[in-house]
């Protein structure tokens, strides 16, 4: 999940410096921003700084943060398709690979790469940033059905480059952020979503990096979820690990604490951190938030959290 960010006086104090982009394109920054939880916390793995966004701006579109994506000119006809770059993968991010080979020589924890989902990543082409009912969105893709598949086919292509390029230069496991998946219905994912997905992970097989993906508000979709090609299944906190473990056998499972509260009591945050570790129990289990970190969470309650995890004994016979 998302671990850096404005939560941290830190990340503030570079933010009040630099835009979003420029953070984000000088190697420098970004791998310092990595590390900031990390020098911080004793986390066990870090996420490269970026955004699900990034890559895009090399096929030729315009994005800016406020603080979330704008995309100057929405895509949405068949000529503004037409007219997206599928770039080397070499020119994709080059201040990427940069970033990732800085964060491998400062630190020895486990590197996570990602990206965005193509369909979450069409979310925001489409609608041209968030939207609160995703109306456009939908109705795009089922009124020009074969541009939508142009579209995500498009977004299919530049993502397998792109995580094969996060790989190539370090890499150790790699997360697939769909954020907007929970939005669609079983019908709509299964056209416009799950091809598309197996095609990114089917192209990983054989890269030895495990590949994580996380659907958020989507417990409704993990008939499909299940046949994905992954290795880990990220789950948000709607739903309680121990329910997951039947619908995701040999499946690890990360997650899945509620972000919102860690803003509760310190007595909230011991239980429920402890309760999500007893719903891990019974397979494999990544302790995680559900989603990313709120910007309004006091840094002291994810150190708590972060001690209590590593206090845990797993084998211990708890009773929930
Ligand atoms: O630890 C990390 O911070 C990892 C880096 C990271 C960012 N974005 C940096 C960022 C990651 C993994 C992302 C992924 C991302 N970006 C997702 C998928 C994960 C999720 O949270 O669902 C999505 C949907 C985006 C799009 C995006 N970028 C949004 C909605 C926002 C606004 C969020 C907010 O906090 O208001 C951004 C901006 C963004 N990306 C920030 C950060 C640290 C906040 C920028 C700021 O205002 O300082």
């Amino acid at each position: 999940m998302r671990q850096a960010g404005r939560y941290l006086p830190e990340y503030r104090a570079i933010k009040d410096r630099f835009g979003f982009w420029e953070m984000v394109r000088t190697p420098e920054i970004a791998a310092e921003v990595t590390l900031q939880p990390l020098r911080r916390f004793d986390l066990d793995a870090a996420i490269l700084f970026s955004d699900i966004m990034t890559p895009l701006t090399s096929a030729g579109i315009q994005i800016e943060f406020n603080p979330g994506p704008c995309v100057t000119t929405p895509i949405r006809s068949h000529d503004a398709i037409r007219r997206l770059r599928l770039p080397h993968r070499s020119a994709i991010a080059p201040f990427v690979v940069n970033t990732i080979k800085m964060v491998r020589e400062e630190s020895v924890r486990p590197l996570i790469g990602f990206a965005g989902a193509p369909l979450t990543l069409a979310a925001y082409l489409v609608e041209g940033g968030g939207s609160a009912d995703y109306g456009v969105l939908k109705r795009w893709l089922h009124d020009n059905t074969p541009a939508a598949h142009d579209l995500l086919r498009f977004l299919s292509d530049l993502t397998t480059r792109y995580l094969h390029l996060q790989i190539e230069a370090g890499v150790q496991a790699v997360q697939i952020f769909d954020s907007w998946a929970g939005i669609h219905s079983v019908r709509t994912y299964d056209e416009f979503g799950l091809p598309y997905l197996k095609q990114i992970l089917a192209a990983l097989d054989g890269t030895g990096v495990p590949r994580i993906y996380l659907a958020v508000g989507a417990a409704h979709l993990y008939r499909q979820i299940r046949t994905l090609p992954i290795e880990v299944i990220s789950v948000d906190w709607r739903t309680p690990l121990d329910e997951c473990r039947t619908l995701f056998p040999g499946k690890t499972l990360q997650g899945n604490l509620d972000p919102a509260l860690l803003l509760a009591s310190s007595k909230v945050v011991t239980e429920e951190t402890r309760r999500t570790l007893r719903q891990g129990l019974g397979g494999p289990h990544i302790f995680n938030l559900g989603h990313g970190v709120l910007a309004t969470t006091p840094p002291d309650n994810v150190a708590r959290i972060v001690d209590i995890v590593h206090a845990y004994t797993r084998t211990e016979d708890d009773v929930l």
